[in-house]
């Protein structure tokens, strides 16, 4: 593989860096088929060069059937055709290097599509075969089988084991899938299994990779032994067990293969780094951010976090002290592709964030959202969180300020989530394709149609449009990640107290630099010094409400 892929620097590169999540099918379409692809990406670095982000990190985008939006992967080592070819993924790759951006991909080790030749060579093959020890197979329960094997629910529901039919013809065995039926469980008991993730790491570490999101990483490893099977109801983090021991999720053993990753990872300069995206207890989490293993777990903790200053300050406290203690450093993310978009959340009544589902199918949901406050408030936010030590997660389209679409009709929903349980919401509204002008069939996203569709609302909130406006988000963004990186140095973090005014949160970093974020109705005095950024106007030396300033 070309040399000249590699993008050299500091082994510690990710620490502090900023990575913007690009959702690749709803990024940039390139030859207007409604797709997004990856000369679409290509085509976007001068724009991620301005916004001036370290990394991006591309969710799937090999070959799938499309199930769960490509985190069904039918071949882990190849690019699906209706986005791209490997020689494309090379030139963007390099694209993306010689601009300075580093490039993260989606790993999916939990599951396959069931279109992976391995799960179609485990139909074909006979009850007991080394094809179907790949996956978990097991019989039915009841006089012919017919009843499933446990009572395990699958995340999107309703139940987690689908039947097949064996090659003649009979109903025969059950496979397990904690998500979509089209996303069968690896057996992560079987050598080859291992062996084929190794070789996934190094063939793209090879073509100059940067670094992984390890797709729920906490589900590898199962108990299995002795006939056990798991069964559960709920995938609440609350219903897990919080010492390696539960039967599903977060088993202590899950940490064997990630050191053996690591391995690998540190046989590059520098080493590849890994992100775990683990739903466990916050106590777990460091396991996953341990130097011999994964090296960085998110965070999601700010992702159902009210606008409440004690909830942030003791959110950021705990974070800080536990990445601390492991040596790896943490990670802030508002949104993703998984999560209704932050400046929707942010405007939502306290009652409603606390259902967010039946918020969502309410007739009167948007209603109840105040969009001007959301706004305010998802800026003041991420200004804050860019202030902190660690690494910040954005999801593509946030640097506009969006808010979720929320307009599609459900004969147009793509979202498994949407089609296998009742009150749940549907992800495609943070998936609606980015908008870049304020005209075109689908916003300067490609020369033809969406594979959803936007709002008519695009108009006014694009790239287009912001560009040409100082006071817009993508300015705001764009001042922000370019004074960061004169100004992130160390990670050193003081907290400022001020009894009079307990609504602000306020600290410093070095180099006196300074954030004050003001979480009250009233505005704030800033303290002396030049004030670098503010998400909404200074008046008088004051800091407005639902807003967060930068001073030095
Ligand atoms: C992760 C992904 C999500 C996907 C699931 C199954 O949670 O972020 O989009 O549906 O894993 O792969
Ligand atoms: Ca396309």
């Amino acid at each position: 593989m070309a040399e000249h892929t590699f993008l050299r620097g500091p082994a510690d590169w990710w620490r502090q860096a900023v990575v913007y999540q690009i959702y690749p099918r709803s990024y940039a379409d390139q030859n207007g088929d409604g797709i997004g692809d990856l000369k679409g990406i290509t085509s976007r670095v001068p724009y991620l060069k301005e916004l001036g982000v370290d990394a991006v990190w591309l969710s799937p985008f090999y070959p799938s059937e499309l199930a769960d939006g490509g985190y069904d992967v039918a071949d882990y080592r190849n690019i699906d055709p209706r986005i791209g070819t490997l020689a494309e993924f090379d030139t963007m790759l390099e694209t993306l290097h010689a601009a300075g951006i580093r490039v993260f991909v989606d790993v999916v080790p939990n599951h396959s599509s069931d279109q992976h030749e391995w799960f179609q060579a485990a139909l074909k093959a006979p009850k007991g075969s080394k094809e179907r020890d790949r996956y978990i197979f097991r019989d039915g329960k009841g006089e012919h089988g017919e009843i499933r094997p446990s009572e395990l629910v699958s995340h999107f529901g309703p139940t987690a084991w689908t039947r097949i039919t064996e090659p003649d013809g009979s109903p025969g065995q059950w496979y397990m899938h904690l998500f979509a039926k089209e996303q069968p469980d690896f057996n992560w008991d079987n050598q080859e299994v291992r062996d084929d993730f190794i070789k996934t790491m190094r063939f793209w570490s090879d073509r100059g990779v940067d670094g992984y999101r390890i797709d729920v990483a906490h589900a590898l490893v199962k108990d299995l032994k002795n006939g056990h099977l798991p069964e559960r109801q709920s995938y609440d983090v609350s219903v897990m067990k919080n010492d390696g021991t539960d039967d599903l999720f977060d088993r202590d053993e899950v940490h064997e293969i990630y050191k053996t990753w690591r391995k690998v990872y540190n046989e590059y300069d520098p080493p590849r780094v890994a992100v775990a995206e683990a739903w466990v207890h916050a106590n777990r989490r460091a396991r996953y951010a341990s130097t011999e293993g994964l090296g960085q777990s998110f965070a999601f903790d700010l992702l159902g976090t009210q606008w409440n200053k004690k909830k942030f300050h003791s959110t950021i406290d705990y974070q800080l002290k536990a990445a601390a203690e492991t040596g790896s450093s943490t990670t802030w993310v508002f949104s993703n592709h998984d999560v209704i978009r932050h400046a929707t959340r942010f405007g939502l009544p306290e009652s409603a964030l606390a259902n967010l589902p039946k918020w969502y199918r309410s007739a009167d949901r948007e209603k109840q959202i105040n969009v001007e406050l959301g706004f305010d408030r998802a800026r003041a936010a991420t200004m804050l969180v860019l202030a902190l030590p660690g690494s910040t997660y954005l999801y593509q389209g946030e640097e506009l300020g969006m808010q979720e679409p929320l307009n599609i009709p459900s004969e147009q929903m793509q979202d498994p989530q949407w089609f296998r349980s009742e009150g749940s919401i549907s992800r495609d509204g943070c998936r609606v394709p980015m908008p870049w002008t304020s005209t075109g069939s689908s916003f300067g996203f490609g020369p033809g149609g969406s594979h959803l569709p936007q709002p008519a609302w695009f108009k006014d909130v694009n790239v287009e449009v912001q560009d040409k406006d100082p006071k817009s988000t993508l300015a705001l963004y764009r001042t922000a990640l370019r004074l960061r990186r004169g100004l992130v140095c160390a990670e050193q973090f003081t907290w400022v107290k001020h009894p009079l005014a307990p609504q602000v949160m306020h600290f410093k970093r070095p180099n006196g630099w300074q954030c004050i974020t003001n979480f009250g109705t009233k505005p704030f005095k800033l303290p002396k010094g030049q004030v670098l950024l503010s998400t909404k106007d200074v008046v008088d030396g004051k800091l407005p409400a639902n807003a967060t300033a930068w001073v030095k």
